[in-house]
C-alpha cells in the first residue's frame, strides 16, 4: 500500500500506471475507521482495479472546536486496516495541501443544507461539499462510496456530483450497525458503556410505529437532548446528543399495509 502525503507526490502517482488508465474507487473519510468504513471500501475493492482512502480530518466542517479535538483519530489502527483490506493508496494530506489558500473558495449549497442537521450545524454542509468536491477533483475516481449513515450527505454529494457534470458515479453503502441496532460511528467510542446501551433505544425509537412527536418525547424521557425527528421522502431521520455525544440516524418508513386506515 502506498502512503501519500501531499498533493504533489499524489498527482505523480496518479499520472501513471497502475492508476493511469485504471477505474478506481474512491473512500474519503474522516479517520477513526470502523466496520461501516470497511463496508464501504471492500464495495470499492469489489467493483475497482484499485482503491484509494483518504484520511483527513476536514476542519471546515466542524462547527465545535471541542468536536473537531475530541474527535477519535487512530491513524496507525486505520494504515493497518487499510493495508489489510488491501487499499492500494491511502492518502492522509495535511490542512495546509487541501486548502492551500485557506478557506476562501467554498461549495455552498442553498436548500437541502439548510435543513435537519445543517439547521444545527451552521456551515457544517459547506465544509463537507467544498472537501468532497477538492478530493473528487484530486482523485479523479470512477466510483466515489458513501454511507447512508450520513444519508443527507449522501444526498448533497450525489446532487452536487450530477449539478457540477462531476464524471463519477456517487455509490451509496447500507448503514452498518452493531447487534443492539446502533449504527456505527467514530463517535460511539467516545460514549460510556451504560449510555452506549441506552443508545440502542434511538435506533429502535425511529423503527417504532410512533410519529415523530411521540418518538421526541420519549427519546427525552429516556435522557436524550433531541436535535430533531423528522419524515422526509418516505424516511425518518433524527439526531440527539447524549452527554457530550452526538449521534445522528435514519431509517427508512415501513409502507403503510394496502387497505390500512
Ligand atoms: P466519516 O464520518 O469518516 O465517514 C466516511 C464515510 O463512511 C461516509 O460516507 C459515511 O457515511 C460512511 N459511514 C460512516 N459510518 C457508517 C456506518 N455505520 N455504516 C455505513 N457507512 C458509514 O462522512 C465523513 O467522514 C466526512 O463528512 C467526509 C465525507 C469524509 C468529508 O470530510
Amino acid at each position: 500500500m502506498q502512503l501519500v502525503r501531499t498533493v504533489e507526490a499524489w498527482r505523480r502517482l496518479r499520472a501513471d500506471p497502475p492508476l493511469a488508465g485504471h477505474a478506481i474507487g474512491f473512500v474519503p473519510t474522516l479517520g477513526g475507521l470502523h466496520r461501516g468504513h470497511e463496508a464501504l471500501l471492500r464495495r470499492s475493492l469489489e467493483e475497482n482495479e484499485a482503491t484509494v482512502l483518504s484520511v483527513f480530518l476536514n476542519p471546515t466542517q466542524f462547527d465545535r472546536r471541542d468536536d473537531l479535538e475530541s474527535y477519535p483519530a487512530s491513524f496507525d489502527a486505520d494504515r493497518d486496516l487499510a493495508r489489510r483490506l488491501g487499499v492500494d493508496v491511502l492518502f492522509c494530506p495535511a490542512m495546509e495541501e487541501i486548502y492551500p489558500s485557506g478557506y476562501r473558495y467554498r461549495v455552498a449549497e442553498a436548500e437541502l443544507s439548510k435543513r435537519l442537521c445543517g439547521a444545527h450545524r451552521p456551515g457544517h454542509f459547506d465544509g463537507v461539499l467544498t472537501v468532497v468536491l477538492k478530493l473528487l477533483n484530486l482523485v479523479r475516481p470512477r466510483r466515489a462510496y458513501f454511507g447512508e449513515k450520513d444519508y443527507q450527505q449522501l444526498e448533497l454529494v450525489r446532487r452536487m456530483a450530477e449539478d457540477f457534470f462531476l464524471d463519477v458515479e456517487i455509490v451509496a453503502c447500507p448503514t452498518v450497525r452493531d447487534a443492539e441496532g446502533l449504527a456505527l460511528s467514530s463517535r460511539n467510542r467516545r460514549l460510556s458503556p451504560e449510555a452506549r446501551r441506552r443508545a440502542a433505544e434511538f435506533p429502535a425509537l425511529l423503527r417504532s410505529p410512533h410519529g415523530p412527536d411521540e418518538v421526541r418525547s420519549r427519546l427525552e424521557a429516556l435522557g436524550f437532548v433531541v436535535e430533531y425527528v423528522a419524515d422526509r421522502a418516505s424516511r425518518r431521520f433524527g439526531a440527539v446528543r447524549l452527554g457530550e455525544v452526538r449521534l445522528i440516524d435514519n431509517v427508512r418508513l415501513a409502507k403503510p399495509m394496502k387497505g390500512a386506515a
